[in-house]
């Protein structure tokens, strides 16, 4: 008999088939009917066990079973009687694989801190799987838009002899004889070298921040995706962001009609983030946040409430761009039009999801970039192969990093960054 996937039963109306995967739920109707709701991943489906159906002995098994016990299951693929675009199970036939016995998620309401140590549990609740397969699109999504546009898979390295975004967060690893290696923050200064080479490449793997950040919005150990292309200026650089976006947009709301309506995302909000995005500058920025009351200065980072405040009237992402240069890091190309500032831009999320994406046109001037590194006191002989990057064959050139995790946040509604990702790494926490 074949075996098929729930989410694939409607193409076996009428055929009888089996199904291997959890029992999410049951209920008893009657003496003669119960129902159980089954789930291997794929999808969900209501099998309908009707003692005349079955035989007495059958449906005896079906009483066996409990929450998330594993099962196997033989029936006939049927249409909803009510519900448009829903399929049932009518079974045959059902035997438990694994029995699961007080499975503790799901009968009253959990405290987040339990929720956590049972991360590996509560991957198995409705929204979790949600928020994990919208993950998913997401995560393809970037990739074919990359792809589609002439970028490299190039893959940097996580063990790094030093820092990509300042060393004050750095997770620092012992190494053999030569002492510290250091978990990277971002693949970006590898990938420099790699536009040489390909000229348009990209990375997407976890990196590291041991900032002693505890918000909604910080992993210590997140996913990354870096792109970095030759000949790309700052003002293309964010229409290749924006694309980006955009295409992921457009990918999770054909994709995920499931999920979103799961989650109760708001996607009319998501389909008009599909728009011409705003550029501000940072002046600007600064004004507006002033004029909104806030006591901010000329020269500080944001935080999550300024950026709420800058998006809070935009339905589509804003990007922030020319910051002041001590403000970024060592990287940017400073603005010829004002040499205090540099050609980086932040895109800032609607909806109070904040900031998604990191990019700039980087320092192409060997000598700029070794004055900049200096007045950092950066280890210039360490280096060295990245200010190579413009002694042989320097060419203008941007890229930019998105947080995955930050923009699967945005796409799915969820407020806590812990939900997206299937085992969070944050500083109070690293169990399981
Ligand atoms: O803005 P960031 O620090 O930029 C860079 O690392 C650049 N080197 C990227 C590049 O140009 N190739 O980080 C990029 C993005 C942020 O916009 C944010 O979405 C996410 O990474 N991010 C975090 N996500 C979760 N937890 C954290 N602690 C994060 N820190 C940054
Ligand atoms: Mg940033």
């Amino acid at each position: 008999m074949k075996t098929v996937t729930i989410r694939n039963i409607k193409d076996y109306v009428g055929e009888t088939v089996k199904i291997k995967g959890w029992v999410r739920n049951y209920r008893k109707a009657s003496s003669k009917l119960r129902f159980i709701i089954l789930r291997d991943g794929s999808g969900e489906v209501q099998a309908v066990a009707f003692k005349p159906e079955m035989g007495q002995a059958k449906f005896e098994k079906t009483k066996q079973i409990s929450l998330e016990s594993s099962v196997e299951a033989v029936g006939k693929v049927s249409i909803h009687p009510k519900k448009e675009d829903v399929y049932e199970f009518q079974l045959i036939d059902l035997n438990i694989i694994g029995q699961s016995e007080d499975y503790p998620i799901g009968k009253k309401a959990h405290g987040a801190d339990f929720l956590l140590s049972n991360r590996h549990l509560w991957i198995r609740s409705r929204k979790q799987i949600a928020a994990l397969k919208i993950r998913h699109t997401v995560y393809f999504a970037i990739c074919e838009y990359l792809n589609e546009n002439g970028f490299y898979r190039f893959d940097s390295p996580i063990l790094t002899p030093n820092a990509c975004e300042g060393t004050t967060t750095l997770f620092e690893v012992p190494y053999f004889d030569l002492g510290s290696a250091f978990l990277s923050q971002s693949g970006q200064l590898y990938l420099e070298p790699g536009i040489t080479s390909l000229g348009r490449v990209y990375d997407f793997g976890p990196v590291f921040r041991a900032e002693k950040s505890k918000t909604r919005k910080h992993l210590t150990e997140f996913w990354m995706m870096d792109a970095e292309a030759a000949f790309v200026e700052h003002e293309e650089n964010m229409q290749i962001q924006q694309e980006l976006i955009r295409y992921v947009i457009r990918k999770v709301i054909a994709n995920n009609k499931t999920e979103l309506a799961e989650l109760k995302r708001d996607i009319e909000s998501l389909q008009k983030a599909d728009n011409e995005f705003k550029i501000i500058t940072y002046e600007q920025a600064i004004s507006i946040l002033q004029e909104k009351g806030s006591e901010i200065a000329y020269g500080d980072d944001f935080g999550a409430t300024q950026e709420e405040l800058l998006t809070e009237d935009s339905a589509v992402p804003v990007f922030v761009e020319k910051w002041p240069k001590e403000a970024k890091a060592f990287y940017m190309k400073r603005d010829p039009e004002n040499e205090n500032l540099v050609l980086g831009a932040d895109l800032l999320a609607p909806e109070r999801f904040g900031e998604i994406i990191g990019g700039s046109q980087r320092e192409d001037d060997y000598e700029l970039l070794k004055q900049r590194m200096q007045a950092e006191n950066m280890p210039i002989e360490d280096y060295q192969w990245y200010l190579d990057v413009r002694k042989y064959g320097s060419v203008p050139h941007s890229g930019f990093g998105i947080g995955l995790e930050r923009l699967v946040q945005w796409m799915s509604g969820i407020r806590h960054i812990r939900e997206v990702i299937p085992f969070p790494r944050m500083i109070n926490r690293i169990y399981p």
